[in-house]
């Protein structure tokens, strides 16, 4: 404990011979279990656990659990998360005892609903893509990144091109993951530089683009929240080159029933389910990165795909141009089950909705900041859109001290310093599940932030103020982790 307003941790509250449950006496004789597990891992004392009543503990996590902020608590305008309002309805149909408690060794002949399921929520992205066939196995946006460049790879193996094809491309202004999934797929990573509408600079991409080239890895809006312009030139320089164009669709909330990446000349694309498609996320997951394909990579697929032969379906693993595997079993399964729920309840019309009120929700509020904010590209935006804090570094104000004085006015930051192509970077992602009253209460604290900026900078470069711990010294956070109770109480360890 560190300062009066902190929670003890629940090892500093332990009462020894504190109970809250007892464990009724082992009926197994104790020499059995000790015949059965090598001595080597055997204790040579108990285990150091806290000890409290039932009350106890139950109040101690329900007060940690009130410090948490999400988006049950409020607005969480987190740029390229999408960290929209998951409805509960989803959960509800992930829990039906006929998804939850199968198992994937059980036949195909008991798991019909299931492999159903995987085999529509297949047909609905191909549909909302534009493309021919996809998988569910990828556990994440990144996973789907790498499957689909493992796909990229196989592909030109497969035409004999490889060894010449070693470099992807991707813009200055991408999101980590993707230059980060290219070289773990083992590719040189080439950067487009981006043009003062903040979009790829079709000049640059042709001079970098040849016969050594992959791919290129887009995302459409890009992370700057705008739609690229020249997307059909683009994918006509990359297909000349005989590369081939991966979406990276973690933007998709933009898109839904507006435009189509297969239609705009995607080969490849990724959703990240766990954002578009309403699955809660943050704080690690489990996610699900599907990724679609064009006819023409069909064959490079992941086994087993979910086909139907004499109407029941079965897991296929007779495909032998497949990449092979890409995740244990089929995927995460439950996420699909709340992706395909929340496909259904809104339907076609409805996901469509989704895209309009997302879109409509960006440009209102970014058009409500854009006096107090410099904004570096004035277009319209889609989905999220980038502002910088330029303006108020010259007062000595950063974007990390907007974000943390955003907590005392009650609200999660945006997401700052990214992209990289600019300044002081505050990313905007406001999503359609937001009201509008919200998005003026929003658009209220970051115009009085502004304000302060101007007359009053301390008191932004020492927020939070109102926060149960202040500002973190995030650097000593990384370098000196201090999460291990027995590391500072050595005696305790077994
Ligand atoms: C634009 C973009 N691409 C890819 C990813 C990676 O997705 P995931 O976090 O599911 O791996 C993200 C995640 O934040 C993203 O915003």
């Amino acid at each position: 404990m560190n300062n009066s307003n902190e929670v003890p941790l629940i090892f500093e509250m332990s009462s020894p011979g504190r109970r809250g449950y007892e464990y009724p006496d082992c009926d197994v004789p104790s020499e059995k279990v000790t015949d059965l597990i090598p001595s080597r891992f055997l204790r040579k004392k108990a285990a150091d656990l806290p000890e409290l009543s039932e009350s106890e503990v139950v109040r101690h996590f329900t007060q940690l659990s009130r410090l948490n902020y999400g988006v049950d608590v409020g607005f969480y305008p987190l740029g390229s998360c999408t960290m929209k309002y998951n409805p509960k309805i989803n959960e509800d149909v992930a829990k039906f005892a006929g998804f939850q408690r199968i198992h994937p060794y059980q036949g195909e002949e008991t798991v019909q609903g299931a492999l159903k399921l995987m085999y529509e929520l297949e047909k609905y992205l191909c549909e909302i893509a534009g493309l021919h066939r996809a998988t569910l196995q990828p556990a994440a946006g990144a996973h789907g990144e790498l499957t689909g460049l493992m796909i990229i790879r196989a592909f030109h193996r497969d035409r004999g091109e490889n060894h010449k094809r070693q470099e992807i491309i991707v813009p200055d202004s991408a999101h980590g993951t993707n230059p980060a999934s290219a070289a773990m797929c083992g590719y040189r990573v080439v950067e487009v530089k981006s043009n003062p509408r903040g979009g790829v600079d079709v000049l640059n991409l042709r001079k970098i683009t040849g016969p050594q080239t992959a791919g290129l890895m887009l995302t459409n809006p890009n992370t700057l929240g705008l739609f690229e312009e020249d997307i059909v030139e683009i994918a006509h320089i990359v297909h000349q080159a005989g590369g081939l164009l991966y979406y990276d669709g973690a933007n998709m909330n933009a898109n839904l029933g507006i435009s189509r990446p297969g239609d705009m000349g995607f080969d490849i694309v990724h959703y990240n389910l766990h954002k578009t498609f309403a699955a809660p996320h943050g704080g690690g997951g489990p996610g699900s990165g599907p990724i679609a394909v064009t006819e023409e990579l069909e064959d490079f697929l992941p086994v087993p795909l979910v086909s139907m032969k004499d109407n029941s379906y079965y897991l296929d693993y007779d495909r032998p141009k497949s990449i092979g595997k890409v995740k244990s079993f089929y995927g995460n399964f439950l996420v699909m089950v709340k992706a395909y729920a929340y496909i259904r309840s809104l339907g076609a019309q409805g996901l469509l909705e989704v895209s309009e009120i997302a879109v409509l929700n960006a440009n209102y509020l970014m058009r409500q900041l854009q006096k107090d904010y410099h904004l570096p590209f004035d277009r319209s935006c889609k989905h999220e859109f980038v502002l910088s804090a330029k303006k108020q570094k010259a007062k000595g104000v950063r974007a990390l001290d907007i974000a943390k004085r955003l907590l005392d006015y009650g609200f999660h930051p945006p997401t700052i310093y990214f992209p990289l192509v600019v300044e002081e970077a505050l990313m905007v992602e406001p999503t359609e599940t937001e009201s509008k009253e919200t998005l003026d209460r929003f658009g209220k604290a970051m115009r009085k932030i502004a304000l302060e900026a101007m007359e009053n900078p301390e008191i932004l470069k020492e927020a939070p103020h109102h926060t149960p711990l202040r500002r973190l010294d995030e650097v000593k956070a990384v370098k000196e982790l201090d999460v291990n109770w027995y590391k500072r109480n050595p005696s305790s360890a077994m």
